[in-house]
């Protein structure tokens, strides 16, 4: 069996900065950062800026860093599928700057629903052998919701699952697609929410599966879970059913705030953006695609072609997702201060976007924004 390197370095941003506002934790890969400096003292990171309202958010995202002086400086690359060989694959300079960069901030990429469409979504996960996908999902303090103190982090298995593509007609009138799990893809996002956990002062991880009905796939996750969770025996381990947790959370979320759900692919998506609806939708959830060699950030949501060019959407979760970025790139104190003038923006109420019952647009919400980090 394959077995991870040691996960040096998880811990350091997930516990550090004590602010009045929850710190999204840092989502730290398996290697310590190492990051791409240059002689002017900036790391460069990828930015895809996306489709739909990818650009505007990007934009905005870009904008704030500008004000808050973070040194980093943006490689912008277009992942607009190219045909190589009869296939339809990332243009090569997008792979070459992650690859050097070893981390990049990403806005949504549509796929078109429909036979042939191939999930640039997935592909990047692929090349970049993304394991892990980190969807920490906190309440803003001051913004009203119906619960005050979710905090719940959900660690999905990024590579395989229901999401391996593949699906066939056996024949007419009949397709398939199957579901496919591997004991080390299990045991690598395993031994991560572990890590995780034991890094961001969380005392508990849970498994959650379906091993009632698919007794052999969620079943063998859930073994490669047991097995890992013998190497903590600080942290709790144990396990529920998906349904048995979607009706608890959103009954109850509390009991969930304070571990580390470890879930298969498509668990994890839906899961996640039942938890972001808890809190005040997909605008303000962030994640975090963790590799062993390149990380790459990224709101939770899509491209909402239903608003894009309107200058309405909400940037919060591209913005969390690139202090996650930050955290994981050791730079703290700027995620620190952007973080608290998002968040006492949000919390103000004045300047929110229409996602969260306010009338700002993007640029309106991004300025209240800038005129807090300049005064910080
Ligand atoms: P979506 O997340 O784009 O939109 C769902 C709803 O939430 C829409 O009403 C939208 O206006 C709203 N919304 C989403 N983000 C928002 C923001 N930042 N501010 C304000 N409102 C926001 O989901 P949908 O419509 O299912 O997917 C649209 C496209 O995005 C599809 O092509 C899908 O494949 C793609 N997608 C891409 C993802 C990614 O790149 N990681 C993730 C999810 C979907």
């Amino acid at each position: 069996m394959l077995h991870l390197r040691s996960i040096a370095g998880v811990a350091q941003g997930a516990v550090k900065a004590s602010q009045p506002f929850r710190t999204y934790a840092s989502a730290a890969p398996t290697a310590a950062f190492a990051g791409n400096k240059g002689s002017n003292g900036k790391y460069t990171v990828t930015l895809i800026p996306g489709d739909g309202i990818g650009p505007e958010i990007s934009e905005s995202v870009k904008n704030i860093y500008a004000a808050a002086n973070v040194p980093i400086q943006w490689e912008e690359v277009s992942v607009e599928p190219v045909l190589k060989g009869g296939k339809t694959v990332i243009p090569d300079a997008a792979i070459q700057s992650v690859k050097k960069n070893t981390v990049a901030l990403k806005g949504p990429l549509a796929t078109p629903i429909g036979k042939g469409h191939v999930s640039l979504n997935l592909t990047l996960r692929r090349t970049f052998n993304l394991f892990a996908n980190v969807r920490p999902c906190a309440s803003i303090q001051g913004f009203k919701t119906p619960y005050d103190d979710v905090n719940t982090v959900l660690i999905r298995e990024n590579t395989e699952g229901e999401y391996s593509g593949i699906e066939h007609e056996v024949i007419d009138g009949v397709v398939q697609s199957i579901k496919l799990i591997t004991w080390d893809a299990s045991e690598r996002v395993a031994r991560y929410a572990f890590h995780y956990a034991q890094s961001s002062g969380r005392k508990r991880v849970t498994a959650v599966h379906k091993a009632n009905i698919m007794k052999m796939s969620d079943g063998m996750f859930l073994s490669a879970c047991r097995q890992v969770s013998k190497d903590f025996p600080d942290i709790t381990y144990d396990e529920d059913l998906l349904d048995r947790v979607c009706l608890q959370v959103v009954q109850n979320p509390q009991p969930y705030s304070n571990r580390v759900m470890v879930m298969p692919n498509l668990y994890g998506d839906i899961l996640s953006d039942m938890c972001a609806g808890l809190i005040g939708g997909l605008g303000l959830t962030p994640s975090g695609n963790i590799g062993r060699d390149a990380s790459i950030f990224e709101a939770v949501h899509g491209s909402a072609p239903d608003i894009a060019g309107k200058g309405l959407a909400n940037p919060t979760a591209l913005l969390l997702s690139s202090l996650m970025m930050l955290r994981h790139m050791n730079l703290y104190e700027h995620a620190a201060k952007i973080e608290k003038a998002a968040l006492t923006t949000i919390a103000e109420g004045r300047n929110i976007t229409g996602d969260l019952g306010g009338k700002a647009s993007t640029k309106e919400y991004t300025d209240a924004i800038i005129q807090k980090v300049l005064k910080a």
